[in-house]
Order: C-alpha cells, then sequence, then structure tokens
C-alpha cells in the first residue's frame, strides 16, 4: 500500500478534511498528523468530536500555548517539529489543505525531504499579495505534484501559471462536512434559543481576517458600522479578534451579541438560519453559498469568485455606507428567494470520494 501522510492544524481544515481522513485510512498506509497550528478546545476538539473524526497519529506542539497565544504562529514556528515528523516517514506522498501557515510549513518541510505533495483546494487566487494566504496558496501550487481545484474557474487560474498537468476539478469538501451535517444540526443545536434569536431577524456575522482586525481604527470602524445597523447581531469570536480586542482596550458595541467561537452544528444552525450572513472568512463564503444563505464579504477582493458571479455573494469592503447599504439591498429585496435557485459551484458533496478514487488510480 503506497504510504501517505497528512499535515493540517487549523478549525477549517478539521472541517474541510474530516470526511476525507476516513477514506484515506481505507485506501493507504495513511499516517494523519496534526501541527497543533489551532490549539484551543473551542477550535481544535469540539470539532473532532462533533465530525466524529479519529485521533490523529500525533500532534505537534510547536509552541506552548500561552507562547501562541502571544506571538502567534508564523509558518517558520511550526516548521522544526513537522520537519521531525517527515525526517523519519517513509511516505512518499504529503497530503496538504488550502492556504494556512500549516500548509506552507508542511510543505516546506516535504520538499526538504523529498516528498511528492499533494495540495487540495488548489488554485484559489484573490490577486492580493498582502494577504499571507494568497502567498501560501502560489507558493504551495507551484510546488506540488497533484492538485485539486474546486471549480473550473481555479483550475484556469492555474493554467494561466503554466500549471497545466496532473490537477483534478472535485469541488470542494467544505460541501462534504455541511450537508452531512447539517440535519443533526437542523434536530439538536439549541443555539437560537440559547441566544434568543429567531430564524430569518438577525446577522451572523464572522471576522477574524488580519487585515481587518490588526489594526485598532480598521476593526473598530468594522464594528461600529456594525452595531449601528440597529439590526440583531450575532459575532461568534475568533481568538485572534479576542485577542486585538483585549490589546486595544476597545468595549465591543453592546448591541453586537458576542459569543465564543461555536462548534459545527450550531454554526450550521446559525448560518442556515440568518437573514444574512457577513464575513470576511472563506469558509463561511462557500458554506453560505452551500446553504443558501446571502452573503457580504468584508473585503476588497476574494479567492471565491463562483460566489461573486453566482449572485449569493457581494464584496463590501469595510466602509460604514457600504456596508449599510447592502444590507438593506439584501434584506428589503427578493434576494433571499433568488438565491434557492442557485446551483452550488463547490459540488454536491461528494468531494472526498471523488479525490480519494483518484488517488488510487495514480498513486
Ligand atoms: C489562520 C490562518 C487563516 C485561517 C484561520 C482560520 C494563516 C496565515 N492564517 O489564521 O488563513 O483563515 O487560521 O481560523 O495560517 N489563537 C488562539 N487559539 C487558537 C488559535 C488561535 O488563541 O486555537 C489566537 C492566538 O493568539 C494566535 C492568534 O489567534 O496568536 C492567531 O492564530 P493564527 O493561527 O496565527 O492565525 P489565524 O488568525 O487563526
Ligand atoms: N466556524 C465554526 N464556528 C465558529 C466560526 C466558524 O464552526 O464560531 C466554521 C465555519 O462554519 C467554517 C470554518 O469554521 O466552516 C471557517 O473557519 P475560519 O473562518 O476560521 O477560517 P477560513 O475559512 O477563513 O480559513
Amino acid at each position: 500500500m503506497t504510504e501517505v501522510i497528512t499535515l493540517f492544524g487549523t478549525r477549517p481544515e478539521i472541517i474541510k478534511m474530516s470526511q476525507m481522513i476516513p477514506l484515506l485510512d481505507k485506501n493507504f498506509d495513511h499516517r494523519f498528523v496534526f501541527t497543533g497550528q489551532h490549539f484551543s478546545r473551542e477550535m481544535v476538539e469540539i470539532f473532532f468530536d462533533q465530525l466524529k473524526l479519529r485521533k490523529p497519529d500525533s500532534i505537534l506542539t510547536p509552541h506552548a500555548a500561552e507562547t501562541a497565544a502571544i506571538v502567534g504562529s508564523d509558518y517558520s514556528v511550526l516548521i522544526p517539529s513537522i520537519a521531525k515528523e517527515l525526517k523519519n516517514s517513509k511516505a512518499e506522498y504529503v497530503i496538504v489543505y488550502g492556504d494556512t501557515n500549516s500548509t506552507l510549513a508542511a510543505t516546506l518541510a516535504g520538499l526538504q525531504y523529498g516528498k511528492k505533495i499533494i495540495h487540495i483546494e488548489a488554485g484559489l487566487r484573490s490577486y492580493d499579495k498582502r494577504m499571507a494566504e494568497e502567498l501560501v496558496r502560489v507558493l504551495v501550487d507551484h510546488n506540488s505534484d497533484i492538485l485539486f481545484t474546486p471549480t473550473e474557474l481555479t483550475s484556469s487560474f492555474l493554467d494561466k501559471e503554466g500549471i497545466k498537468e496532473s490537477k483534478y476539478i472535485v469541488g470542494n469538501s467544505v460541501v462534504d462536512a455541511t450537508l452531512k451535517y447539517l440535519g443533526e444540526a437542523e434536530k439538536t443545536s439549541k443555539i437560537l434559543d440559547e441566544l434568543k434569536i429567531k430564524k430569518d431577524e438577525y446577522i451572523l456575522v464572522t471576522i477574524h481576517r488580519a487585515e481587518n482586525v490588526d489594526k485598532p481604527e480598521k476593526l473598530m470602524r468594522i464594528l461600529r458600522a456594525l452595531a449601528a445597523n440597529g439590526r440583531e447581531i450575532i459575532l461568534p469570536i475568533h481568538p485572534r479578534v479576542k485577542k486585538r480586542v483585549m490589546e486595544f482596550g476597545f468595549k465591543i458595541p453592546d448591541s453586537i451579541k458576542v459569543i465564543d467561537p461555536v462548534g459545527y452544528l450550531d454554526m450550521l444552525k446559525l448560518l442556515k438560519n440568518a437573514s444574512l450572513v457577513i464575513t470576511d472568512s472563506g469558509g463561511v463564503q462557500e458554506e453560505a453559498i452551500t446553504l443558501k444563505v446571502p452573503c457580504l464579504t468584508l473585503r476588497e477582493t476574494t479567492e471565491r469568485w463562483e460566489t461573486i458571479s453566482a449572485g449569493a455573494n457581494f464584496l463590501v469592503g469595510t466602509e460604514s455606507q457600504l456596508i449599510d447599504y447592502h444590507i438593506k439591498m439584501v434584506l428589503n429585496t427578493e434576494l433571499k428567494k433568488k438565491i434557492q435557485q442557485i446551483e452550488n459551484p463547490y459540488g454536491d458533496g461528494k468531494t472526498s470520494e471523488k479525490i480519494v478514487k483518484i488517488l488510487k488510480d495514480v498513486i
């Protein structure tokens, strides 16, 4: 059996790889390593539990949690422990996902020890090099041996950069998890009652991009714009934002209901029943179109262009007038009804199966 090693270490990667790990276990001599980039219970364990993902064969501890909470997880901090893992591994292939520090660190260490790189969710481009994630995408794509892209558009971005071989269009595995757990979330999550909110009567917000939250003026501008809107806002707060709010000595306006990060079942319930989602997250843009919830993206650019051209997602930047204008545009029109007709550009929830089937044929 071919030896394969998968490495990842953040919340979205756990969600997006959750349906693939059992299939890799079944079909390959597979080792699964968690890089430890994310480490808090509400960012890690709750997702392993709810998505019934088996324990990793190895959980790296690149930094003490207290240190990470202060200095963050620069990719270079992650490399030594990953390199130790790969140095002793006989695996021919390393699987990495997406565009995080873990993706880059595992790719660089993999290359150093002569591994072939398999990149899942390849080809995404925001064309904004100020985003740390964009650099990771480009570097990892150009050093991968096998690439899985979600859509024709992302595959065409790779063509344009001269990457024409060994790439496959397979959809996005976030849909696998979303569709699998939506029913259970609708049935078992009590989050709407707990927060005393009703279907279609609140806006769900998630923010965490460094470009939006690391500068006090910008973070405050976004939070004020959201608060001024007068509608019920629910904000599960990402640890990066919690840390910044404390550092900056802010008080988040009272009209925003700030809650701890929620597990996947509560998140799906909150998303599915929101009148609108406002976000700068990549995964949430994909889930919004999957669940047919209108989305406003607090960025000037995105790498999820398919959601924009489908008419389900709007790039609104971070200026308060634009945020306010778009909220009204979505809530005061028939947009939500229209979005119900949109076909999901990210596939039918069978991406993990497709990827493993292709891998069985080619490696
Ligand atoms: C990372 C990814 C980003 C992804 C996001 C998903 C990179 C460059 N960025 O950003 O692409 O969208 O994960 O959520 O890899 N923290 C905790 N507990 C945790 C995780 C983070 O307290 O479990 C705090 C720490 O203070 C840490 C900070 O959040 O310093 C930032 O974490 P980090 O992993 O560096 O980046 P994210 O903002 O999470
Ligand atoms: N998510 C969650 N609970 C939360 C916030 C987000 O389960 O409190 C999920 C969300 O549904 C999506 C993923 O986390 O599947 C997105 O992660 P994040 O926004 O941190 O990262 P990105 O997708 O931007 O890389």
